[in-house]
């Protein structure tokens, strides 16, 4: 079915402006700048978990001074009873790379309770990288439910739905150059 959103309309659901378009291409390049020095002398993989993850890759790794390769993961998560069942999230598209002995760093968008990166976490440790870590733009650090090591974060934020920059709302917004937050009461899909 047609979605009728115009893309012009945010406006009218847009609470505030919580990280403007400059505050986060600055704060991208500084996390680019420390992953270059981290990773110094050293060959790198960037797996971007889609699809949220993409506008920040993109921007991210324009800022990535060591020699790096891609690939791309997507999984969804269960609800929570399903998720104490199996423990883990489905792979919906697994990785076309060989991880083994290879300096893997996870681009996330948002860590919100953890279970999704850490499920990712568990399915990639047990392909043996050299090295596993977790790079997310966003951290609702006071929802998280289980701990989740952020090796690398661009900014901590509130417990509030935030959209643009990658992150959706029913899979669209996903262009806006700034994240934002959503006025619940005042979204209205259906016209
Ligand atoms: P977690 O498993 O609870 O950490 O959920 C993380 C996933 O939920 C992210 O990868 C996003 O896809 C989604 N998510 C969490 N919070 C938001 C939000 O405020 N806006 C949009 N998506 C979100
Ligand atoms: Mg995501």
């Amino acid at each position: 079915m047609f979605h009728e959103i115009d893309m012009q309309d945010y406006h009218e659901f847009l609470s505030e402006i919580l990280i403007p378009e400059d505050v986060l291409q600055n704060r991208i390049a500084e996390v680019g700048a420390k992953i270059s020095r981290d990773y110094h002398g050293q060959d790198l993989l960037l797996v971007c978990i889609l699809r949220g993850g993409v506008l920040f890759l993109a921007d991210l790794m324009r800022h990535i001074t060591v020699p790096h390769t891609l690939d791309f993961m997507a999984v969804s998560s269960y609800g929570v009873g399903a998720r104490s069942t199996t423990g883990q999230a489905r792979i919906n598209l697994d990785l076309n790379t060989d991880i083994h002995n290879r300096n893997v760093l996870l681009i996330e968008d948002i860590v919100d309770s953890g279970y999704t990166i850490k499920s990712v976490m568990e399915i990639l440790s047990a392909r043996k990288p050299k090295t596993l870590r977790i790079c997310a733009l966003l951290d609702k650090a006071e929802r998280r439910e289980i701990p989740v090591p952020l090796d690398y974060c661009g900014f901590t934020i509130p417990d509030k739905f935030v959209f643009g920059y990658g992150l959706d709302i029913d899979e669209y917004y996903r262009n806006l150059p700034f994240v934002g937050v959503l006025d619940i009461a005042k979204y209205h899909p259906e016209g």
